[in-house]
């Protein structure tokens, strides 16, 4: 390979890896997702991105749906078994995508935390927004898999976007 082939195909692999390191605004919901999943799973919260928890994670949050957070969301055997397919097929493989809880919480990951250390405390509880579950209480656009910045709702968030930018 000649010097410049080896140059091309570093900025090729770096294009192509771009979306996975730097692009954490954007988490659509992977294709080929069984409809069964934005109804059953879309009908309490937002459907959850996969890539928000492990693949670990994503097995005891299907195997307890009976308790679910203090809700029952029990499926059919093969409802659960499609949709358990498809998270653990998208599912996170870094260590800082584990959840804690039982079952497990996506917001409570070390990339969760981290990527809202900015948030006042008081804010996770504001009426407005009861549960840091609730994205779209702060992304406008959280429903397409959207959580850029300038997309953030609440008056107090905005604000101290722009101060950083004037
Ligand atoms: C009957 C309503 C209902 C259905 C249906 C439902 N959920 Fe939930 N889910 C809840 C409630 C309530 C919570 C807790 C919300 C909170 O505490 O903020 C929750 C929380 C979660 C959480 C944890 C969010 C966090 O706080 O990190 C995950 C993950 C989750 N649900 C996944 C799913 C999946 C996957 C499905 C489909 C198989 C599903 N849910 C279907 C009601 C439901
Ligand atoms: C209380 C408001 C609030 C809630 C609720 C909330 N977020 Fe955020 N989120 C923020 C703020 C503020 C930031 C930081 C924005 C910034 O500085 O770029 C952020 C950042 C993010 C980012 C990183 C965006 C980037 O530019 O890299 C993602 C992804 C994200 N949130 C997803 C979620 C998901 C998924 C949920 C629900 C499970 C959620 N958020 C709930 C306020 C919230």
């Amino acid at each position: 390979m000649t010097m410049k082939n080896l140059v091309h195909c570093a900025l090729l692999a770096a294009a192509i890896a771009a979306p996975l390191a730097g692009r954490a605004d954007s988490l659509p919901i992977p294709a080929g997702a069984p409809p069964s999943f934005q109804a059953e799973c879309g009908g309490c919260h937002l459907p959850f991105p996969p890539a928000l928890l492990t693949a670990a994670d994503w097995r005891r949050v299907m195997a307890r749906l009976d308790q679910h957070y203090g809700d029952n969301a029990s499926l059919d055997a093969q409802t659960r078994g499609e949709i358990e397919a498809f998270l653990v097929r998208h599912a996170a493989t870094r260590d800082k995508m584990a959840g804690q809880g039982d079952p497990p919480r996506l917001t409570a990951t070390p990339w969760f935390q981290r990527e809202h250390r900015k948030v006042p405390a008081s804010l996770w509880r504001d009426a407005r927004v009861v549960s840091a579950s609730n994205c779209a209480a702060c992304h406008e656009r959280a429903a397409e898999g959207s959580f850029r910045e300038r997309e953030l709702t609440l008056p107090e968030l905005q604000r101290r976007s722009k101060d950083r930018h004037h």
